[in-house]
């Protein structure tokens, strides 16, 4: 991690992705060695924040076999995504139509930009689990349609453990 990274910066400045990349995977790492076993039904999700900072804050999410977000932004926060247990399938709008795919296996550390649109999903054949950091904390999420087309922006609460089914 270089030096620049950890100087003090605005609020509102995204921490370097290798910064974030480097808290996620610790994060990860850390949860890796209870060897969970997570629980979540089919199609369903939950999140829970462990962690949140003036410059970041640190989410732990389960996915049930079949259950995706919907194509999404971050606001203003830029992250990294470090997967836990199982597999993760990303999808991004390709600029000119359609979707390119990218499977986020357990280990694995994924980097995303802020204002970036994309898709996660657990296509199977087991639980997952993530842990996702995100620079400045998530505020605001915004969901697009099937053209990416946004079409509404919700604010993020600051919850304990919530299941999305
Ligand atoms: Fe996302």
């Amino acid at each position: 991690m270089a030096l620049r990274s950890v100087l003090p910066r605005a609020l509102d400045e995204p921490l370097p992705p290798d910064v974030l990349a480097d808290l996620a995977a610790r994060a990860g790492r850390r949860l890796a060695r209870f060897d969970p076993d997570p629980v979540a039904p089919p199609g369903g999700r939950w999140h829970v924040r462990l962690r949140v900072t003036d410059h970041y804050d640190v989410w732990l999410i389960g996915w049930g076999v079949d259950s995706r977000v919907e194509l999404h932004d971050h606001g203003d926060s830029a992250g990294a995504i470090s997967v836990v247990r199982a597999t993760l399938t990303e999808h991004t709008p390709r600029p000119g139509g359609g979707f390119r795919s990218h499977a986020i296996t357990t280990g694995a550390l994924h980097p995303f930009a802020a204002g970036a649109p994309h898709d996660v999903a657990n296509e199977g054949p087991d639980t997952a689990m993530s842990v996702h950091v995100y620079s400045p904390p998530l505020t605001s999420m915004t969901y697009y349609d099937a053209n990416a087309t946004p079409v509404r922006t919700e604010t993020i609460d600051l919850p304990g453990l919530v299941e999305d089914r």
